[in-house]
């Protein structure tokens, strides 16, 4: 209970200092609630307003990818370099250590297999759910020009209708058939529609010509997807060109758990994501690294 006896009036009032209150500067974000905004501070740094988010939902339609066969060792140990980690709830109620405080990005469209037509998803996760977990976002795939274009873009705006009533942002990922060309014509469409719709972040894959156009024209942050495997330096100057051009971060994955050495390539592309550092000196910072963790520990010098 309060203390009463020695209770003063206090008199730090500053009734000629205007109140402070600092606007969210995420963009397009400045106008969300503050559960909404609470929750993209959780996935985009404060510091920077960028994102390293490691993408590790792949089997959710492709069962066990390479790099993924056990979560458990491949992942859990990258988890403190990632801002956030997209990921399904089974993953994450059996795999991800509650105690890694590492916000979660949960896909909640899932149906088809890679058996089946990719584009025929429905909605897999409940909001009410994603609230238990403890989402800081929820993911659904957005297939502009697929078979089922129309189903997929219901997907997303029944979850921003929900997301409204839980303050839990929704990712869309723009998810390109293999007929559809990722050029920047295509990206600025597909990114585009997923806003006007209410998206509150965007995921979208690197186009050499142009990108910065599909940032400018998205008024929300636009994260760069990995795609397929690529060399190391070749897939950090993609991350940097991409920052260079206007994304809010990346969602990575095959590009960081297939890597020789995950944790230096999460590192070396946090590097590049938060500090700006130029691709071959990230490359350098990646291949130092790995080349340290290849030694025996008792000849590792700090890092
Ligand atoms: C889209 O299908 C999913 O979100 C993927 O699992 C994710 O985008 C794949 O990441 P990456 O292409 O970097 O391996």
């Amino acid at each position: 209970m309060a203390d009463n006896d020695n209770r003063t009036e206090g008199d730090r009032f500053w009734p000629s200092e205007p109140p402070r209150s600092e606007p969210y500067a995420l963009k397009g974000s400045s106008g969300l609630d503050w559960g909404m905004q609470s929750r993209l501070a959780r996935v985009f740094r404060p510091s920077t307003s960028r994102t390293v988010m490691l993408a590790i939902d792949h089997g959710y339609f492709q069962g066990p990818t390479t790099g993924l066969e056990r979560v458990d060792l491949s992942i859990v140990p990258l988890l403190g370099y990632a801002d956030a980690l997209m990921t399904t709830r089974g993953m994450v109620r059996s795999t991800i250590p509650p105690a890694s405080g590492t916000p979660i990005v949960l896909r909640a469209s899932g149906g088809p297999s890679i058996l089946r037509e990719l584009s025929d998803e429905q909605i897999a996760v409940s909001m009410e759910d994603a609230a238990r977990i403890n989402a800081a976002a929820v993911a659904v795939q957005v297939f502009i020009g697929g078979q089922f274009e129309t189903q997929s873009v219901r997907n997303m705006t029944a979850l921003v209708d929900q997301s409204q009533r839980y303050g839990i942002p929704v990712l869309a990922v723009t998810a390109v058939g293999k007929e559809l060309t990722r050029d920047a014509r295509y990206l600025r469409l597909a990114t585009r529609i997923c806003a006007e719709l209410g998206a509150h972040v965007v995921k979208t894959y690197y186009c050499a010509e142009d990108f910065d156009t599909v940032a400018a024209a998205c008024p929300v942050p636009l994260v760069m997807a990995g795609g397929k495997k690529l060399p190391e330096l070749e897939a950090l100057t993609m991350a940097y060109r991409a920052m260079e051009e206007g994304a809010a971060g990346v969602d990575m994955g095959r590009n960081i758990f297939q890597s020789d050495d995950p944790v230096a390539m999460i590192r070396a592309v946090s590097a590049v994501v938060h500090d700006s550092l130029k691709p071959l000196a990230a490359y350098d910072q990646f291949l130092r690294r790995a080349a340290l963790s290849t030694q025996p520990a008792d000849q590792r010098h700090a890092d």
